[in-house]
């Protein structure tokens, strides 16, 4: 969603920060600003529409600046207009940026008002700069009036601050929404990611809840939420510039799609480096907060719940624990029953997810205590958060459909799931050579399956047309058809929903007729017969079926039945290698219907906001 970038330099700062604004794109907006202190004082550029339009105008007008702020925003408190989008200002002096939600604005603009504070937009922010102006008035220095402005907010904020009366300062804040500064030569950063920074310098302190800072060209001071000065750790990104840049593909997904092979290699280095599966692949101290686990529960949103549904089998059948699936926002507001000796698994790519952040937190204040996080961010808020991280290692993912996130994440459900049966004596070393060689397999098949694509693109053709689709899947090949059904209508826009093919005559099929493509997931695993049925259900009502099969599925092609196989079964991991043809029918889908694939309509890439 939103995204900041503050810059303080010995050289002109505009580009850097029109830069950074454009590596945030990917996180949804709608409107892009920049504010800079200039000799003439704060000059500030808005736009609504791509951060390229603002960019046109900042340059028009001539803008360049030795420090400056940016923010791509995703409107929430008032409509997509430019008096609504970030930079705002007070009193033509204080440039301010903020990600997040300010649940008390209502309250702090009534006081503001009757000090005598005018406000131009509808946003909660402008209260912010009114704030923090109000206490320089009384005599506070910036990063003074900061704290004190900070000390009297409800919510959740990353805030950038600038003022034209002290043009060497930059000042920035965070509580409930990641930011970063950024250490350069003679020069410093803020960012909400820190893409945002990495063509000027990797080396980044990932400020703490409550922590507010002050920096010049050539410091950093630090201070933590009592105000008291704090050092904090400096960390050096692997975020590439390769992984941020499209390279040869015509989008991010498509890009990431393909990178799928190397993102799963990656995720299984460590476990193939040690050749087996242990608890410290899950942190230090993990050996004692998964041994004597009674259940497990994950919580998680979108793609990652999906991921979680897969999980389940595995972790049922694997290490014999019982295990629920919640989606966050529905576990957070539920009287849940709770278990100190469950294991609570959140599953996040970003690391930022509103909800599965508060789940987490609702459920640690239930007395569970033994939080695993499965997250691609590294230091991202869920991680955080939790006891134990297992990082999946997709590299940035960029497009808004998650793909390389979503497969990774399996992977490193299936290794918890091995590392739970190991602990639980139910896998013994000939199965864990078994599974640790399934595994060994994996990106090979992946990568037969990518092979599939131009027998992919024939049948999206075929879909473009079409307004609704159905997917169908069992057991654990289930929730790859939800994730099918999913990535299909938020790239492509067409409807699409999925169930498990036993569910069809209980209600679905009155749906099917010719109009209806019916995508089926349908290796050969010990369902394969029950999905053959179901098939012959969709077929005797005239629907067009599109089934994703294994060279061992053996079935018949017809006019109504078309097939693309796999090359051979993954066995347990197949809900993996079948995750990739849905995910190639969706993308190509899309590209025959001209979507903004990377960017799809009303979405973010990273939801911080219920
Ligand atoms: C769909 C998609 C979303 C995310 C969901 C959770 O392609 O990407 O459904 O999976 O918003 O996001 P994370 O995993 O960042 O918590």
């Amino acid at each position: 969603m939103c995204g900041i970038v503050g810059a303080i330099a010995g050289r002109d700062v505009v580009p850097v920060l029109i830069e950074g604004l454009k590596r945030l794109e990917y996180r949804g907006y709608d409107s892009a600003g920049i504010a800079v202190v200039a000799d003439t004082g704060v000059r500030r550029v808005r736009r609504t529409g791509r951060v390229s339009e603002m960019e046109s105008a900042a340059a028009a007008e001539g803008f360049s600046a030795t420090l400056g702020i940016g923010h791509t925003r995703w409107a929430t408190h008032g409509g997509v207009t430019e008096d609504n989008a970030h930079p705002h200002i007070s009193h033509g002096e204080l440039a301010l940026v903020h990600n997040g939600i300010i649940e008390n604005h209502e309250a702090q603009r009534e006081r503001l008002r009757g000090l005598g504070y005018a406000f131009e937009s509808q946003t909660d922010t402008e209260v912010i700069a009114h704030l923090i102006h109000h206490y320089r008035a009384q005599g506070a220095d910036l990063v003074g009036a900061l704290q004190q402005a900070v000390r009297e907010l409800h919510g959740a904020y990353a805030i950038a601050v600038i003022d034209k009366r002290d043009p060497g300062t930059m000042v920035a804040a965070r509580m409930g929404c990641p930011l970063l500064v950024g250490l350069g030569d003679g020069e410093n950063f803020v960012a909400s990611d820190v893409s945002a920074i990495v063509s000027s310098t990797r080396r980044v302190i990932f400020l703490e809840e409550g922590d507010t800072a002050e920096l010049t060209r050539d410091a950093v001071r630090i201070f933590d939420a009592d105000g008291a000065p704090v050092e904090r750790e400096v960390h050096v990104s692997d975020v590439s510039l390769a992984s941020l840049e499209l390279g040869p593909y015509r989008h991010f997904m498509q890009k990431e799609i393909h990178e799928q092979p190397r993102a799963v290699a990656d995720t299984i280095e460590a476990l193939m480096d040690d050749n087996a599966f242990s608890a410290e692949l899950f942190g230090k101290d993990a050996a004692g907060v998964l041994e004597g686990i009674e259940a497990v529960q994950i919580l998680a949103c979108g793609t990652s719940y999906y991921a979680g549904l897969t999980a389940r089998y595995w972790i049922e059948a694997l290490a014999g624990l019982p295990c629920a699936v919640d989606i966050a926002s529905e576990y957070r507001y539920r009287q849940v029953v709770a278990n100190p000796k469950q294991l609570v698994v959140t599953i996040s790519q970003s690391g930022e997810t509103l909800d599965t952040m508060e789940a987490l937190k609702y459920a640690k204040s239930l007395g569970q205590s033994r939080t695993l996080s499965i997250c691609n961010v590294p230091e991202s808020a869920i991680p955080r958060a939790s006891r134990l991280v297992h990082y999946t290692r997709a590299g940035a993912e960029i497009g808004v459909a998650s793909t390389k996130a979503f497969t990774t994440q399996l992977v490193a459900l299936f290794t918890l799931a091995a590392t739970l049966a190991k602990l639980r004596g139910r896998l013994d070393a000939r199965q864990e050579d078994e599974l640790l060689e399934c595994l060994r397999h994996l990106p090979g098949s992946i990568q037969h399956a990518l092979n599939l694509e131009p027998q992919i693109v024939a049948w999206a053709e075929l879909f473009a047309p079409k307004d609704h689709a159905l997917f169908l899947g069992r057991g654990m090949h289930y929730p790859i058809a939800l994730e099918g059904a999913l990535k299909l209508k938020e790239i492509s826009y067409i409807h699409a929903e999925a169930y498990p093919a036993g569910e069809l005559k209980h209600g679905p099929l009155a749906l099917v007729d010719d109009a209806m493509p019916v995508v089926v997931i349908a290796p050969n695993d010990s369902l394969l017969e029950k999905v053959k049925s179901n098939i012959q259900e969709v077929r005797a009502r005239g629907g067009q079926m599109f089934v994703f099969a294994d060279a061992d599925s053996q079935f018949g092609e017809s006019e109504q039945v078309n097939v693309i196989r796999t090359p051979r079964h993954a066995g347990i991991l197949s809900p993996i290698v079948h995750a990739i043809p849905v995910q190639l029918l969706a993308y190509h889908a899309a590209l025959a219907r001209g979507t903004d694939v990377d960017k799809p309509r009303n979405l973010a890439k990273s939801v911080t906001v219920e």
